[in-house]
């Protein structure tokens, strides 16, 4: 797959508590398509797992973990877990909070799975400035640019909602390359691989 569809695929269902190393063609391919139909799956996330994100959350952020869908829940409590079992459950509070909400802001284009595939593909033929300009544009057009501009729509959400800014700096910069993000490289690290799209 192209690097360019990286990290707007829909969401896997859950990471499985691990971060996966870099995958062979096939291997890539198969988790992809698991990753696909593991997210057409409806049900939330178990409620131990719904508590434990919580747990992680401050106020203004728990009303923004209401607001994600049961498919993004799955894959962020996957992503929170595999982060706590590689760096250990005493990491601070906001780095699972960055683990539970890097994609937050995909709520604001209200797509769903398939919607979502339809994206990806527009934005792997289309140039990606192209979302800048559709901001300002109505109907799929702006579904389209709220879509690919998640990263940042999260980072106003988390910001307004008085999360810290360790969370809210993770949520824009996720999809950046390394030598963009601006916290801690070694955890930024961590949360890259153990968020795997
Ligand atoms: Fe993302
Ligand atoms: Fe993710």
């Amino acid at each position: 797959m192209p690097s360019r569809l990286l990290g707007f695929w829909p969401q896997p269902a859950s990471s499985g508590g691990s971060c996966l190393p870099a995958q062979k063609p096939v291997a890539e391919a198969v988790h992809l398509a698991k990753r696909f139909f593991g997210s057409l799956k409806p049900d939330s996330p178990p409620e131990a797992d719904e508590q434990w994100a919580l747990s992680h959350l401050e106020a203004g952020e728990r009303l923004l973990w209401e607001r994600l869908d049961n498919p993004d829940r799955r894959h962020a409590v996957g992503v929170g877990r595999a982060v706590v079992a590689k760096l250990g459950a005493g990491i601070p509070r906001e780095v699972v909070a960055a683990a539970l909400l890097h994609d937050v802001g995909k709520v604001q284009s209200g797509f769903g799975t398939l919607a979502r595939v339809g994206a990806t593909l527009v934005w792997a033929v289309l140039p990606d400035h192209l979302a800048d300009g559709w901001l300002e544009a109505g109907g799929v057009r702006l579904k389209l640019a709220q879509y690919r501009r998640h990263p940042q729509i999260g980072e106003a959400l988390l910001v307004e909602a008085g999360a810290h800014s360790l969370t809210a700096q993770w949520a824009a910069d996720h999809h950046k390359p390394a030598t963009a993000w601006r916290i801690d490289h070694d955890v930024a690290a961590v949360l890259k691989a153990c968020d795997n799209d």
